[in-house]
C-alpha cells in the first residue's frame, strides 16, 4: 500500500522551501485558546509569586488581544453573514464578564487575597466561553463556517491587527489603554493593550460628565 503520510511529505517539500500555509480565522483564534489554556496550566503548577504574577499578566494580555481581535473582527464578520445574534450577544456579555476579572487581576498580586481564586474563576470562565465557540455542531465558529464567513480574508485581518495590537502603540495612545509592561526583557517591554469598555456600560461617561 501506498504510504501516503510520506508522499504528501515529499509533495510539500517538492520544488524548493515549503511555505507555511496562511492559517484561516479560526485556526488563528483556536490558536490563541490553546496558548492561553497552557499559559493557565502554568500558572497552576507555578508556586513562586514572581512566576504567578509574570503568567498572570501574560494570560491577561493574551486575553485582552484576543477579545479586541473577536469584538472587533471576527463577531461583525458573523453578524454581517447573518450567523445568529443571539450567539454573538451571549459571546459578547461573557468577554464583558471576564473583563471584569481581568482587571481585578492586572491591578493586584499574588500576595493579595484571593488573587488565586481569580485567576482560577477567569480560567474557568475562559474555558466555559472557549467550549461554547468551539462546540463542534452549534458553536459560533461552526456556524461562522456554514454562514460563508471569508475565513482566509478574516484571517489575514485578524493577523495584522494582531500584531499591531502586539506592538508599542503610539505615544498618544488614549487614557483607556492599561499597561501590561512587564519586568524584565520580554520582547515588547512597553505593551500597552486596548482594554475596550464593557458593552452598554454607560458608567464610565456618565462619570466624565
Ligand atoms: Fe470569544
Ligand atoms: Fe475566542
Amino acid at each position: 500500500m501506498k504510504n501516503t503520510k510520506t508522499s504528501t511529505a515529499k509533495a510539500a517539500t517538492r520544488g524548493g522551501t515549503k511555505k507555511a500555509p496562511r492559517p484561516d480565522a479560526v485556526a488563528l483564534l483556536k490558536a490563541d485558546h490553546r496558548k492561553v489554556e497552557d499559559l493557565f496550566e502554568q500558572y497552576e503548577a507555578a508556586s513562586r509569586d514572581s512566576s504567578k504574577a509574570k503568567l498572570a499578566r501574560q494570560i491577561c494580555l493574551e486575553l485582552v488581544v484576543h477579545t479586541t481581535l473577536e469584538e472587533e473582527i471576527f463577531y461583525p464578520a458573523c453578524r454581517a453573514q447573518n450567523v445568529e445574534h443571539d450567539d454573538l450577544d451571549e459571546a459578547q456579555v461573557e468577554h464583558d464578564g471576564a473583563k471584569v476579572l481581568i482587571r481585578e487581576v492586572m491591578s493586584q498580586s499574588p500576595s493579595d487575597d484571593y488573587f488565586d481564586a481569580k485567576v482560577k474563576v477567569l480560567s474557568e470562565y475562559i474555558k466555559h466561553h472557549v467550549g461554547e465557540e468551539e462546540m463542534p455542531k452549534s458553536g459560533i465558529f461552526t456556524k461562522a463556517k456554514k454562514a460563508g464567513v471569508d475565513m482566509m480574508a478574516v484571517g489575514a485581518h485578524l493577523a495584522a491587527r494582531k500584531a499591531e495590537l502586539m506592538a508599542e502603540p503610539p505615544a498618544d495612545a488614549p487614557p483607556h489603554f492599561i499597561s501590561l509592561q512587564r519586568e524584565g526583557d520580554e520582547p515588547h517591554a512597553a505593551e500597552l493593550v486596548k482594554m475596550s469598555p464593557v458593552h452598554g456600560d454607560n458608567s464610565h461617561a456618565s462619570k466624565q460628565s
